[in-house]
């Protein structure tokens, strides 16, 4: 086998069109590399599920991006993140292939946060699930101990993205609701993380109710940029990820409809194709 046969494109999944926010960066900052992005869109949400479900259904998008030849994966959900991320790493690809990695989104962001918040007053939006497991608070606490976190869950956000309904005026009800939920957890916030990748497909909103005084970080453009960093730390890795500048989308769902919410998004044509996990 040669070199090049070898090389294989960077996996990118989430439950939905999430990742597309994360893949966006991605595509941005790395435009040399070749993506697959795949969104279990059939089986979205993910962030009111079990842990064992999550974590069964994440498995098995790892597993087809790596069968399509990935060599490496990145979680683009924060769900799947905090939920699966470390099993995956620790239990199943010492056996699936040692070789192989698989990188989340939490960590990275948590990561930069004091150079962005000034009081140290810090609010996370986020999925149930991702909210319960408590990972922004301690992977925070861990590196900053002195940062306040509080945490609102935002189960009806998902939702509204999913279903092309986050820009109406229906949307207005439940973006401000957990914005006030999460101020009265704590009135000094400067900084708010969006803790969830479809999250920033709301930010017109959400910027209208948080105010112009709080921060929003957003994720794509942090782990687009941890990711550079990862390949250069990595000749290893970098030299398995296949230069062809193309990404092929793939959805669990009607990839019709993933191919006409994506294309809007990313504003170029995306031809889906559907696959099964
Ligand atoms: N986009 C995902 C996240 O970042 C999950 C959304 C969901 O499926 O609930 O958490």
């Amino acid at each position: 086998m040669t070199d090049l046969q070898k090389t294989g494109p960077i996996g990118v999944f989430d439950s939905g069109y999430g990742g597309l926010t994360i893949l966006k960066e991605i595509q941005r900052h790395l435009p040399v590399y070749d993506y697959i992005y795949l969104g279990d869109n059939a089986r979205t949400p993910y962030g009111t599920r079990s842990f064992d479900v999550v974590y069964e259904f994440t498995l098995q998008a790892v597993s087809y991006l790596f069968s399509q030849g990935c060599h490496l994966v990145i979680l683009a959900c924060n769900t799947a993140s905090a939920k699966a991320l470390r099993t995956i790493q620790q239990n199943d690809l010492p056996a699936i292939d040692p070789e192989r990695r698989v990188l989340g989104v939490i960590r990275p962001t948590v990561e930069i946060l004091n150079k962005i918040s000034s009081t140290g007053h810090v609010g996370v939006f986020g999925t149930a699930g991702t909210v319960d497991s408590e990972s922004y608070p301690i992977e925070i606490h861990k590196l900053f101990p002195e940062i306040s976190v509080v945490q609102q869950a935002c189960p009806m956000w998902v939702p509204l993205v999913e279903n092309y309904e986050g820009d109406q005026p229906g949307a207005d009800y439940f973006i401000d609701k957990y914005i006030r939920l999460l101020k009265t957890k704590d009135r000094d916030l400067d900084t708010i993380i969006l803790a969830c990748t479809h999250y920033p497909i709301l930010l017109p909103k959400i910027r209208q109710f948080i105010g112009d005084d709080v921060k929003i970080v957003c994720q794509g453009e942090i782990v687009a940029q941890s990711l550079s960093d990862y390949l250069r730390r990595h000749p290893e890795m970098e030299k398995k990820c296949s230069k062809g500048g193309n990404t092929t989308y793939l959805t669990t769902e009607n990839p019709q409809k993933f191919s006409r919410l994506a294309s809007v998004f990313l504003n170029e044509p995306v031809s889906a194709v559907r696959i099964e996990l």
